[in-house]
């Protein structure tokens, strides 16, 4: 087996090479929503994000009851409630995955239960009321995926003391300054050899509520104090989710990472002086498409 400090020499020669490697994991086939296999490794291999979920799932009683799951991937989230429900729509629109769910249901005894739906949850109705809507279709400030938009559809399934998961994001900016490659607008922190420099504290920038969410398009402006004098050239994004009260999920590498967003200019703050952070960016476009512009105070 190769020595970890090996290993460790082989990542440091690499670290620039990985910059934008999770980046081009975590992006979608525009056809189908899809990613290619080693993005559901990564996500399959990270405990906080499931075990997120599956705390929920331990909170709320899902005994004899109906579930909807929009993309439930390779039954990652799904294989932890099934056994419990009495029905279960699932939806998947990636093709390469819908033998490997099939054979999943089939070899667990679930298929009586189970209606696989192979198509996008956004175009399709659901016969019944629901009591859970699951989904974990989220990117950071669910601006490139869309959770949203799948969320407000299906939720007028929902019965009235029904539950979604996730129900809620914060999304949370913080002044920085990093470098971007040609070419790049925004990179997900991988490594942390690759944190900008980060000039204020965090600040709240919007909170999503799935259960109420309307608006696709968020244009907000927050003040935010420089801790430190220096040229802003980008935002350090987070995004927190409440899957259920008292179940969060805060940001790994397999999920909503930390986020370094390009600035559309830059500009030179000082310590101590209040400068408004605007923001404008559209749940499920591209955060290339997301504009965040620092305006000093007069
Ligand atoms: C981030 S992955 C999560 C997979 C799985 N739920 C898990 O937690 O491991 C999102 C999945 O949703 C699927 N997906 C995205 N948008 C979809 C849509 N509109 N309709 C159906 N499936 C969708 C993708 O193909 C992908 O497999």
């Amino acid at each position: 087996m190769e020595k970890p400090h090996s290993l460790l020499s082989q990542l440091v020669q690499a670290y620039d090479q990985l910059k934008y490697a999770l980046l081009e994991a975590q992006t979608f086939h525009p056809g189908h929503y899809g990613f290619p296999p080693i993005y559901y490794d990564i996500m399959e291999a990270d405990p906080l994000r499931i075990g997120a979920f599956k705390r929920a799932f331990e909170q709320y009683d899902f005994e004899g009851k109906t579930v909807c799951e929009a993309g439930v991937g390779r039954l990652a989230l799904s294989r932890h409630y099934l056994p419990k429900v009495k029905k279960a729509y699932l939806f998947e629109s990636n093709p390469a995955l819908f033998d490997f769910i099939k054979n999943e249901i089939a070899k667990n005894g679930w298929a009586h239960k189970v209606e696989l739906i192979f198509e996008d949850a956004m175009q399709v109705e659901l016969p019944e009321p629901v009591d859970f809507i699951i989904g974990e279709m989220m990117s950071i400030y669910c601006a490139n995926e869309y959770q949203v938009q799948v969320f407000r559809h299906l939720r007028k399934h929902l019965k009235a003391d029904g539950r979604l998961l996730p129900q809620k994001i914060i999304n949370l900016a913080q002044l920085a300054h990093a470098s971007f490659e040609e070419g790049h607008q925004h990179y997900p922190i991988f490594f942390a050899h690759h944190l900008p420099e980060l000039l204020s504290t965090q600040q709240v920038v919007n909170t999503l509520d799935f259960y109420t969410v309307e608006a696709t398009v968020v244009k907000t402006s927050i003040p935010i104090l420089p801790l430190l004098s220096g040229e802003v050239n980008a935002v350090f994004l987070q995004s927190y989710v409440q899957v259920a009260e008292g179940c969060n999920f805060t940001g790994t590498d397999s999920l909503m990472p930390p986020t370094v967003c390009q600035l559309a200019e830059r500009c030179q703050v000082t310590a101590g002086e209040e400068v408004l952070l605007h923001c404008e960016f559209e749940y499920g476009t591209s955060l290339d498409e997301a504009r965040f512009w620092v305006e000093k105070k007069q």
